[in-house]
């Protein structure tokens, strides 16, 4: 059998020449190589999920002491909270390369079989998305992370030969924004499992400050905890909006960033006090307007406002879900009092008089 050359080397790293520990390009490749230049590569430099970090710290020392590769990991946890930053950071503190790849990349069984053969003693390889992991790909997966080794099968019919292979030792680090959607096998199979939590404003201001020097931007405290509260608990959303308030700053203040001039560029941006831009808002007004505060199912919803249905979930859903302005229930999506409230609608009573 033919085993195709790893076309995905593009991504190695080299954790010891701390450049970026990680490159992944996707959709947005100008976003991602921003972010790629700004990631932390160090428990130092990771600002947040202390409790995940202070569990990660002992792991790596363990496996260090024992000489043996890390347990495979998985992080699960909305889009944007550093599951990818985090595999790059432990790649550098274990001191061995990362491997980077996504799910939907690994289609084919000798995707997964190439990568697989090319890894080295140690490495990790990091998986995005691994929700959406095939079934083939995820049987072949099993003995890899279990025993590190391949069945193969060459021939056909009668002179069928299974062929085991031995792969190196290796980590699995798998990502996902739905892990109620990985098979129970492939779940099982990860020693470590971790969700990422929303960050909050103060822990967003560092993460701010850290990016905007690495910028050469100057800010004050007040406008990174402006620019934080409305970043949706999300340092890729934080990293953005800093770069726009700067150059709203250099248009109209000589590049200075203050709280006003923070605040005025996020409203020109649309992005409320909350962090809710426009489709999080057409999402909550249509269940308001036209479906009485719901519950309504997300399918409908995704059709009324043109938006696909897995952005809505994946993206949008959590963080409202989180700030209490919607609830998920069996028969679908439904708003809250706060709701209506933060859109500035009235609610009224059986005798149409206003609650509050
Ligand atoms: N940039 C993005 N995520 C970060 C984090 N957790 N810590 C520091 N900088 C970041």
């Amino acid at each position: 059998m033919s085993i195709i050359a790893d076309d995905n080397d593009f991504l190695n790293t080299k954790p010891q020449e701390k450049k970026n520990p990680v490159v992944k390009t996707d959709a947005n490749d100008n976003d991602r190589a921003f972010e790629n230049s700004i990631r932390p590569k160090d428990f130092n430099s990771y600002i947040g999920q202390s409790n995940l970090l202070k569990h990660l710290k002992i792991t790596i020392e363990a496996s260090k002491k024992r000489e043996k590769p890390l347990d495979h990991i998985l992080f699960y946890g909305p889009p944007g909270l550093g599951k990818t930053t985090l595999a790059g950071v432990i790649g550098n503190e274990m001191g061995v390369p990362v491997k980077i790849t996504s799910a939907p990349a690994l289609e084919r069984p000798r995707d997964i079989i190439g990568i697989l053969m090319s890894l080295e003693e140690n490495q990790i390889l990091f998986i995005d998305e691994i929700h959406r992991l095939n079934k083939v790909a995820e049987e072949i997966l099993y003995p890899a992370m279990e025993d590190f080794f391949l069945d193969m099968t060459t021939g056909k019919a009668q002179t069928v030969k299974t062929l085991r292979i031995s792969l190196p030792k290796f980590t699995l680090i798998g990502a996902t924004t739905k892990a109620g959607e990985l098979s129970g096998p492939l779940r099982d199979r990860f020693g470590i499992v971790h969700r990422l939590e929303f960050y909050s404003p103060d822990e967003l201001s560092k993460v701010i400050k850290r990016t905007a020097e690495l910028l050469d931007i100057e800010i004050d405290e007040k406008s990174a905890y402006a620019i934080a509260k409305r970043s949706r608990g999300t340092p890729r959303i934080a990293n953005r909006l800093i770069k726009r308030v700067s150059d709203y700053a250099i248009v109209k203040n000589d590049g200075k960033i203050t709280e006003d001039i923070a605040n005025k560029s996020l409203d020109i941006l649309e992005i409320d006090e909350f962090g809710l831009d426009n489709t999080d808002r057409n999402l909550l007004r249509l269940i308001i307007e036209k479906y009485d505060g719901g519950p309504v199912g997300i399918e409908t919803i995704s059709a009324a406002i043109g938006e696909d249905s897995r952005t809505l979930e994946d993206v949008c859903e959590p963080y409202l879900l989180q700030c209490g302005l919607l609830q998920r229930t069996p028969r679908g999506r439904k708003v809250t009092p706060e709701t209506y409230r933060h859109l500035g609608y009235k609610i009224l009573n059986s005798n149409q008089q206003s609650l509050f």
